[in-house]
């Protein structure tokens, strides 16, 4: 066998203790795998006294992890420290500067700054290997910049934030609050203490980002994606998706067409036969569309100290069998910078929920509003006792431009007998 890959492991947070796990159980059939021994040599955190459940005694330690990503004696650093800049950037960068392989599960620092990482690294001639920072154990990454080589890719979506979806999933199943699910989730160790990054859709645009610079050969533009978070989804809208044969999950959406590059991230109704409706609690799961392979769905766990892990040691194989493929796939100057989809052109159908008045004409004045714009209602319903106030109008549209619908509603909600900022929320039918 030719001889180990050194690593050193900086960050032993869940993932980094994780990755300490596999390597030390699986060590044998890892090497069988890779061709030679995956051998860590040191680690860095911030508190060396930390009792991680771990045996770190035969690793050097390092209190300055910038430090162990330029010791000689390490040819891989592994960055799992987390966030876009700071010690994760200072590492990655140093590592690459050295001529260090680096794999990390930090998808803020590589939606932040990937471009400038991936230029490094080819002109290092060294590689950079993220698979764990996008939907944790499910090998993603592979599978569109290897399986899926041969084909253009259309379209990349998917369930790409655990905490949310095991929200959305309670709150569907208990038919509780948005802030009483949130404060178990944060009591059960799923969500962070400031939940933001995931519940306001940053953390989803993020791995989004990443999986339509590997699905489209598009340059890496955090900036251009819509984001819509799933603080304002209530246990109503999904009990009326519920009756029109949909479920609430927050997606992460890349579409690639002659009319550019549609990137959001936003919660929708996502009809019950698609394969993401049934993805529920901390499950990520992620749809891919190829010209020739038609679709493609992968499932599993996307975070957690197990999964993730998986995905770092799987990317040390990588390293360690010698391959060279592209960060993103494709060298990082043939990435194009695509034109974005302006966003009133989404065509789509639309789910909306008014609060109003039960009065002669208020449907009236509702539908006027749609006609004038060119949209057809599909299904309306009403709900509710006419109380003080007022009873609830459930609609769904036709495919409309969204642009068209954004106007309607300005319209609708200006209207004397709806006593509600109307509810929004895009359809995915198939
Ligand atoms: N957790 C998941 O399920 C998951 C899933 C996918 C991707 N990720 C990504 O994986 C990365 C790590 O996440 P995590 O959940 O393992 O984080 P974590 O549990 O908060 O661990 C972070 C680790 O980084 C260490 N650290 C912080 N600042 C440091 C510094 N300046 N120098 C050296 N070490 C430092 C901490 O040291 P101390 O322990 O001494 O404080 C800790 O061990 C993040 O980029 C995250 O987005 C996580």
């Amino acid at each position: 066998m030719s001889k180990a890959l050194r690593i050193g492991v900086a960050g032993l947070g869940t993932v980094g203790r994780g990755v300490v796990k596999v390597l030390q159980q699986n060590g044998d059939v890892i090497a069988a795998r890779a061709g030679r021994r995956i051998e860590i040599v040191a680690v860095s955190a911030r508190h060396r006294s930390n009792d991680r459940g771990v045996d770190l005694s035969s690793y050097r330690w390092y209190d300055d992890a910038a430090a162990m990503a330029a010791d000689p004696g390490i040819d891989a650093v592994v960055e799992l420290i987390g966030g876009a800049d700071g010690a994760a950037r200072r590492i990655a960068e140093t590592a690459l500067q050295n001529g260090k392989a680096l794999v990390t599960a930090n998808k803020a620092l590589i939606a932040h700054h990937g471009m400038a990482l991936a230029a490094l690294a080819e002109e290092k001639k060294v590689p950079i290997r993220l698979d764990a920072a996008v939907a944790g154990g499910i090998p993603i990454i592979k599978a569109i910049s290897d399986g899926l080589a041969a084909n253009r890719c259309t379209a990349v979506f998917g369930i790409l934030n655990g905490t949310c979806n095991y929200i959305l999933t309670q709150m569907e199943q208990t038919g509780r609050s948005f802030a009483d699910i949130l404060a178990d989730a944060q009591r059960l160790g799923y969500a962070e203490a400031d939940p933001s990054f995931d519940v306001d859709g940053i953390d989803a645009a993020h791995k989004l980002a990443i999986l339509s610079a590997v699905a489209f050969g598009a340059r890496l533009s955090f900036s251009a994606i819509s984001i819509t978070g799933i603080r304002d989804v209530t246990p109503v809208d999904m009990k009326y998706a519920d009756e029109f044969g949909y479920r609430i999950k927050l997606l992460g959406i890349a579409r690639h067409s002659a009319a550019g590059l549609e990137q959001r991230v936003e919660p929708c109704l996502v009809r019950k036969s698609n394969p993401l409706a049934a993805v529920g609690d901390v499950f990520n799961a992620v749809v891919v569309e190829g010209d020739f392979v038609g679709r493609t769905v992968y499932e599993g766990r996307g975070a957690g100290e197990g999964p993730t892990a998986s995905a770092v040691v799987a990317d040390l194989v990588d390293v360690a069998r010698g391959n060279r493929t592209p960060v993103f796939s494709i060298p990082v100057r043939q990435l194009t910078a695509l034109q974005a989809v302006a966003r009133g052109a989404l065509v789509a159908s639309f789910y909306l929920h008014l609060r109003v008045l039960d009065e002669p004409g208020v449907i009236a004045a509702i539908s006027e509003s749609l006609r004038d714009q060119e949209i057809s209602i599909e299904n309306l319903v009403q709900r509710g006792e006419a109380s003080g106030g007022g009873i609830d109008v459930i609609l769904t549209t036709h495919e409309t431009r969204e642009d068209k619908l954004i106007t309607a509603v300005d319209k609708i909600s200006k209207l004397r007998t709806v006593l509600n900022r109307p509810v929004a929320m895009r359809m995915i039918r198939a």
